[in-house]
């Protein structure tokens, strides 16, 4: 997250010398278009439908993903990766994600796996000072400098199962159906544990080195 800072100081000259050979803000030009989003998983196309389609899917998502995040800052293996995401008070991203945006990705980021017409990465869309003109980061980039151990991801996945079974089970999903969908989204999910976990994780207590591999 540290090269946040760079990136958005390159981004503003990018900005700065192209309005420059633009001869400045011309409202009489037109405006682009934002091209539509190609949805990322089309086979996952049944599972928002199931969550009520664009009328309905975008809250049970965000549902899904409120109880996630309230699971992981309540688990004691988890809640210490995010130290530095609750502690920002700052409204601005450039060092570690503020609670705002990482809710904001991950929104963005499970409703193009469970089939919205939608696509990861794409732009941050919260109100936080910094974060309109960027994109959420990819895996690998995202947590890069947090440190996780191979069984810290291993938990998070352990929660998030049970948080899908009880939400999914509350929008009215039998259990075959919600196998049905853990079927499709986890080995999306577990093949992002290579981008996710770290050659050199951190042991946050309670977590050791003794009690993971990483
Ligand atoms: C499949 C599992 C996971 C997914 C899909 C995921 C997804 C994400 C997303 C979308 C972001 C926001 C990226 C951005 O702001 O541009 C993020 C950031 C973050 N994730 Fe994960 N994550 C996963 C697992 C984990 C685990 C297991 C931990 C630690 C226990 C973790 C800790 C963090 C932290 C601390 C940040 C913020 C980093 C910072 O701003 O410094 N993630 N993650």
């Amino acid at each position: 997250m540290k090269t946040r800072a760079l990136l958005s100081m390159a981004l503003i000259a990018v900005i700065a010398s192209s309005l420059v050979a633009c001869g400045g803000g011309d409202s009489s030009q037109p405006v682009a278009q934002t091209a539509p989003v190609v949805p990322q998983f089309p086979q996952n196309a049944n599972i928002w439908a199931a969550l009520g389609g664009d009328a309905k899917a975008p809250a049970a998502v965000e549902s899904v993903v409120g109880h996630a995040v309230n699971g992981l800052l309540a688990d004691p293996i988890e809640a210490p990766y995010f130290a530095a995401v609750t502690g920002n008070a700052t409204h601005s991203s450039a060092l570690h994600d503020t609670p705002s945006r990482l809710v904001a990705c991950l929104n963005l980021q499970f409703k193009a796996l469970l089939g919205g017409p939608f696509s990861y990465p794409g732009p941050v869309t919260t109100t936080d000072t910094d974060a309109q003109p960027e994109m959420c980061q990819d895996m690998v980039t995202a947590h890069q400098d947090v440190g996780i151990p191979g069984c810290v991801f291993d938990q998070f996945m352990t929660d998030l199962v049970s948080v899908l079974n009880q939400d999914l089970t509350t929008a009215g999903f039998t259990p075959t159906q919600i196998n049905g969908v853990l079927g499709q989204v986890g080995p999306t999910l577990t093949g992002m544990k290579t981008s996710i976990v770290s050659t050199s994780p951190v042991y946050l207590a309670p977590t050791t080195a003794s009690s993971c591999t990483p």
